[in-house]
């Protein structure tokens, strides 16, 4: 059984105090911080770099889940595992080298995450599905905080839950945008047990906010 865990995305908050939304984070029972890097290409928005991750490592103990929204990923796996990463997810559709990349994940220490878009099919990832230690399926299109939730992603997740039997395979399954106390339950239901959530998390206080997407998922 894989258990739950919210991982409260930081691209939603104070960008001028992230030491303290990190030690605010940490009271709040999240297992996972998810960390939204974007790089104006493979995503139409900026966001930050390993140099922030890395100022960032010593205020948490919580695991850090970086998302590289970035094309050509295997060009910054050294530098976020060298910054702290625990986790580290990328395009299979910004790279053309999937399988050698996530292999350069796991020899750099860091757990290997391969995430498919709205519009990529599970067939994109089923050959490197062997690899990975999550699969995260986005539920939105990526690049900003604030979107709303594409249900017809849930079919994927349930292919994923099969592969996973059928394969006998022991990966985490991710959802990412547009996850708030009501589409957390469309997600669990599908199968996801990994769940991204920025926005909500940080329009109120974040302690509260994670026990109500918690006590969703207990529902
Ligand atoms: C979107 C990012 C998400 C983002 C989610 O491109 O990958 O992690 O922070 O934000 P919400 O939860 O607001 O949809
Ligand atoms: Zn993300």
């Amino acid at each position: 059984m894989n258990t739950y865990k919210i991982a409260p995305s930081i691209l939603s908050a104070d960008y001028a105090n992230f030491e303290a939304e990190l030690k605010k984070l940490e009271t709040t029972g999240a297992e996972y911080v998810h960390i939204d890097i974007m790089d104006g290409h493979f995503v139409p928005n900026i966001s930050f770099g390993a140099g922030v991750v890395a100022a960032m490592r010593p205020h948490s103990k919580l695991v850090f889940d970086c998302h590289l929204m970035v094309s050509n990923p295997e060009h910054h796996i050294e530098d976020f595992a060298r910054a702290g990463a625990d986790i580290i997810s990328i395009h299979a559709e910004a790279t053309l080298h999937i399988h050698g990349a996530l292999q350069k994940i796991r020899a750099a220490g860091v757990k290997p995450s391969v995430v498919i878009n709205p519009g990529t099919p599970v067939e994109a990832v089923k050959n490197v599905l062997n690899l990975v230690d999550q699969v995260l399926v986005m539920t939105v299109n990526p690049g900003f905080g604030g979107q709303a939730f594409l249900p017809e992603t849930m079919d994927k997740i349930r292919e994923l839950v099969v592969l996973r039997e059928v394969n006998g395979l022991n990966f985490d399954i991710e959802v990412d945008g547009g996850i708030d106390n009501q589409t957390v339950g469309l997600a669990k239901e599908a199968g996801a047990n990994v769940f991204v959530a920025g926005s909500y998390v940080f329009k109120g206080d974040v302690k509260a906010q994670v026990a109500t997407l918690k006590d969703a998922l207990n529902a």
